[in-house]
């Protein structure tokens, strides 16, 4: 076998940002002219893991790894030397042929099967009389050759065992196929296929390795069975691992320098129809933190365009954190009347929603102030001042014109003059600023009631997720009082997904959350949480959640006390002055 030549190596590690390649596995900081992080290859608390750019290595001082970023890859994504040359290579716009070096990766066996599945299922599609009822129904849906050839799409057999039969006639093994879900076992030798009578999506993975499938059911007679039937997890296929059609995406999405991800086959297949071809989609379940990555090794730009509707809206807001923690660029596009984007060409054209993805997207504020709009009773006025809050929180970080141009929006959509939002945005950001300075001891002492039952909530999250999800429904997925507990809630929610992506119990476990917290906030957790880990009620922690919302409250009337006193004329500290009544009533018989 040929071996990659040294110059070629060279070239490639000359032109590799080795701060980049470990950056999306270690967050790095910079020190110096070095960058340290922590060791990815051993158990660390404290960072001994460095990188130097100048030199292009890296080393860890505790457990003594080091190398470059070939071997970086290699090492953390399990792939051979010449993967990892060639991923390091297209991501350096370099172009190789390696065809002559690659070595055989040692799940080839069940690609090939994989392939040779695909194959049978692609012809049962051309050539068989079932065949032609199912092309029909494809091109109802505006599916044509031209779009079946580029997506693969084949088709399952009538019989319950036709694919089981023709492969082990080839001489493929049962266990072989078995292990690859794609036959079952009812008794003892007695095997079926697990996909009969549905269309079928071949899901590859970027190196071109067919690695599962997804049946869809057409007929209407089926319609009663589930329309997706999916292949279980195998040793080659992870769906929370694998992002669909990102093969063919792959030269459009370097090429754009961005990448479109929806929900579902048919919506990549209708934007690919509307000449959007950088795009892939998660299959249904929610975005896992690996497809996040598995998307910035090509590109930091991402578009999201999820369906239109209440759980489209919530997996998009899901989706752009995990985005903002690889710190990558998101646009979104809002599909209008809880349309897909397939429902949506549909409706209108492939030209129309070629621009509406071009041309109709909307930053992450824009996205936020409108998913927040949504859910306003604008005749209620702790709703608006909820609103306000969550707009203030998410505008106080940004430029001035964004500060503005928002302020004016907010006066006119709660109808409250513009001199009076911009004061408020003020007082608030002020307010806040105190809190996370040094000043925050004065304002709130460190052991008040409220601190403490933020903290001890921490407790209730860890022990099980739907506190933190009651938690979310009643002061919204942002508030919070101290940054560092916020930052715990956090991540037990990013755990959690993580663990219902992988299919692990989704409790969190807290030896695997005290691995991914930093050494402040460890500290935090030891000193200020740990100790406390004794029984939890579900009586005490709805007694935790009154505390805070008494903070809430409190936090309020003060803020109607200032505006009383900063109120320009009478008649305007009498009308507010009424609502701080009303206001009080209303938390005193409890409806706050
Ligand atoms: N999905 C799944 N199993 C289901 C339903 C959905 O795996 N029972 C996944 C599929 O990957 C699907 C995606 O979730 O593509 C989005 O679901 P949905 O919007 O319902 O499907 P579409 O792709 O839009 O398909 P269709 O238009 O034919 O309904
Ligand atoms: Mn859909």
């Amino acid at each position: 076998m040929q071996r990659i030549s040294e110059e070629v190596i060279k070239e490639v590690l000359q032109k590799t940002d080795i701060v980049d390649i470990i950056s999306e596995k270690v967050s790095l900081s910079k020190k110096g002219k070095s960058y340290f992080g922590l060791c990815p290859f051993h158990n660390e608390k404290t960072p001994s893991f460095s990188v130097e750019p100048e030199r292009k290595i890296y080393t860890c001082f505790s457990c003594g790894e080091k190398g470059n970023a070939i071997t970086f890859k290699q090492k953390t994504e399990n792939i051979t030397f010449v993967e990892a040359v060639e991923d390091l290579a297209i991501k350096a716009n370099i172009s190789l042929d390696l065809s002559s070096v690659r070595r055989e990766n040692p799940n080839k066996k069940y690609f090939d099967i994989n392939n040779d599945a695909l194959n049978f299922y692609k012809l049962f599609l051309s050539s068989t009389k079932q065949g032609v009822i199912a092309r029909k129904y494809l091109a109802k849906r505006g599916i044509t050759d031209e779009v079946i050839n580029t997506f693969n799409i084949g088709l399952s057999s009538t019989g319950f065992d036709v694919l089981y039969k023709t492969l082990t006639e080839k001489g493929i093994l049962v266990s072989d196929l078995f292990d690859l879900g794609l036959v079952k076992q009812s008794k003892k030798e007695s095997f079926y296929d697990l996909f009969r009578e549905r269309i079928i999506f071949p899901i590859i993975d970027e190196r071109s390795n067919v690695v599962g499938f997804s049946g869809r059911s057409y007929l209407e007679a089926d319609k009663d069975s589930p329309k997706y039937i999916n292949s279980p997890q195998t040793k080659v296929f992870t769906k929370s691992r694998v992002l669909y059609n990102l093969n063919n995406a792959l030269n459009e999405i370097k090429k754009n320098d961005r990448v479109v991800l929806f929900e579902g086959y048919m919506d990549v297949i209708a934007a690919y129809r509307a000449n959007v071809k950088e795009s892939v989609a998660s299959m249904g379940t929610s975005l896992t933190t690996e497809q996040v990555k598995l998307i910035k090794r090509y590109t930091n730009n991402v578009t999201i365009c999820y369906d239109g509707d209440p759980a489209g809206i919530e997996a998009t807001s899901r989706a752009i954190r995990l985005f903002e923690n690889e710190r990558m660029e998101v646009k979104i596009i809002l599909l209008p009347d809880n349309l897909d984007p397939d429902d949506y060409l549909t409706k209108y054209s492939t030209a129309e929603l070629n621009t509406y993805i071009n041309e109709n997207w909307i930053d992450k504020i824009e996205f936020s102030y409108l998913k927040n709009n949504m859910n306003i009773d604008f005749s209620k006025m702790l709703d608006i001042e909820h609103f306000k809050k969550t707009i203030f929180d998410l505008i106080k970080n940004t430029s001035n014109t964004i500060i503005e141009s928002y302020i004016k929006r907010l006066s006119s959509d709660i109808n409250i003059s513009l001199e009076s939002v911009r004061q408020d945005f003020y007082q608030y950001t002020k307010r806040n600023i105190q809190n996370i300075g040094g000043r925050a001891k004065r304002t709130i002492p460190i052991e008040s009631k409220y601190l403490v039952a933020e903290r001890r909530l921490i407790s209730y999250f860890i022990s099980d997720i739907k506190f933190v999800l009651k938690f979310n429904v009643e002061f919204g997925e942002i508030f919070y009082i101290n940054s560092t507990s916020r930052d715990i809630k956090h991540l037990i929610e990013d755990q959690h997904y993580k663990n219902l992506e992988n299919n692990v119990n989704s409790d969190i476990n807290e030896e695997d959350l005290i691995e991914i917290l930093s050494q402040d906030q460890l500290h935090f957790y030891n000193t200020k949480v740990k100790n406390k880990m004794i029984e939890l009620f579900d009586k005490e922690y709805d007694d935790l959640l009154s505390t805070i919302q008494d903070y809430i409250n409190s936090l309020l009337q003060e803020e109607i006390e200032e505006k009383i006193k900063n109120a320009p004329t009478n008649t305007e500290k009498i009308e507010l002055a009424k609502y701080r009544d009303v206001y009080i009533k209303e938390v005193q018989h409890g409806k706050r």
